[in-house]
């Protein structure tokens, strides 16, 4: 059985892509720091699957215990998910993104090349575009300037892994997210945002679960139908296929360069307030909201040409933005 080593498996797109590997017949062994996630996410994996993976508590900033992981493991594939991953707190403290999103990477990556381990999934993220100058956006935008540390981040580990896939022997595809959301259908896994949620959807169904007071609306002076940024909500469980995909393109040889880049999304873009009339029409409840300023950093609209993704990795989003907003709100009715 191929074993395959999960970072950041007990975070949110982690989990829904360990629950995906178990489900296809992989060993799965999990590196979390627990830093933004809780352990019992590792018993709603369980509870799912009937599978308890393997789980190491390790911070991947410390060199001497990412190399002593691998000592007598045999790893087949890594998917990297661990990363700190909020905009405005990257804003915030930078050094501790760039140690963490960085430096964490490449002790992974000199690990894995010390102990043969040839196939990597790289967590990026459609915020590589900035505010593409076309849409829908295909892989072949063109990278901007990076809007905050945390986008920069993942534009500096997709060119780290170009240069190390370049110099070693190892082979790679970084998947470009939309914006994952929603929830396993079992609610016995879901986003944990710990604090007051960033994104919108967490703040969608804290504000309907009486958690918020309302939802503020950044902005609806935007250049689009309702005067509401868009975006490409897809979800999670769509997302963590595509990971399951793009491992086995690797795994059995079908990458047609040493590094290779896949945006997952649906292909369709949905703005704030269609969102919110969705939400409302699979949770039966009238939504508090109020328009407020635009939020600093934000982009218009982007949505994906999924073309590739499909053609490449055999891949295509099946769920719809009903089924995430309904699998997210039962994931918070049974959160409360
Ligand atoms: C979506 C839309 C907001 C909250 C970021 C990262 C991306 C990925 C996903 C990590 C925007 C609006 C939001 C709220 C609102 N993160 N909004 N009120 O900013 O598209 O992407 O999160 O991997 O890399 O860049 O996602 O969910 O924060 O915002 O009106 O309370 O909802 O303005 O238009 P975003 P988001």
């Amino acid at each position: 059985m191929r074993k395959i080593l999960v970072t950041g498996g007990l975070g949110f797109i982690g989990s829904h892509t360990v629950v995906e590997l178990q489900n296809s017949g992989y060993e799965v062994v999990i590196i979390d720091d627990l830093s933004n996630t809780r352990r019992e996410v590792l018993d709603g994996i369980e509870a799912i699957t009937g599978n308890a993976p393997d789980f190491v508590e390790l911070d991947l900033r410390d060199k001497n215990a990412v190399f002593n992981f691998f000592q007598g493991r045999h790893i087949d594939g890594v998917i990297h998910f661990a990363a700190s991953k909020a905009v405005g707190e990257s804003v915030e403290k930078p050094l501790l993104y760039y140690e963490n999103n960085i430096g964490s990477l490449v002790y992974l990556l000199k690990a894995m090349l010390d102990n043969d381990v040839r196939s990597f999934i790289f967590s990026s993220s459609c915020t590589v575009y900035g505010q593409a100058d076309e849409l829908p956006i295909t892989e072949n935008a063109p990278v901007k300037k990076a809007e905050s540390p945390y986008g920069n981040t993942k534009q500096i580990g997709e060119e780290i892994l170009e240069d190390v896939t370049k110099a070693e022997n190892l082979n790679v595809i970084a998947l470009r997210y939309f914006n994952p959301i929603g929830a396993h259908e079992s609610a016995l896994i879901g986003e944990l945002p710990l604090g007051i949620p960033q994104n919108l959807i967490p703040f969608v169904t804290q504000t309907a679960a009486g958690i918020r007071e309302e939802l503020s609306v950044f902005g609806d002076d935007y250049p689009t139908s309702d005067g509401t940024a868009v975006r490409d909500y897809i979800h999670v469980v769509d997302l963590a296929k595509a990971h399951i995909s793009a491992l086995e393109r690797l795994l059995e040889g079908r990458n047609k360069s040493k590094m290779e880049f896949f945006n997952v999304g649906t292909g369709k873009g949905s703005s704030v307030l269609e969102v919110i009339k969705a939400f409302e029409r699979v949770s039966g409840l009238d939504l508090r909201y109020r328009i407020v300023d635009r939020r600093a950093g934000d982009i218009t609209a982007a949505f994906a040409d999924t073309s590739i993704a499909n053609r490449e990795l055999g891949w295509k989003a099946e769920l719809n933005l009903d089924d995430a907003l309904r699998s997210a709100w039962k994931w918070q009715q049974k959160n409360k």
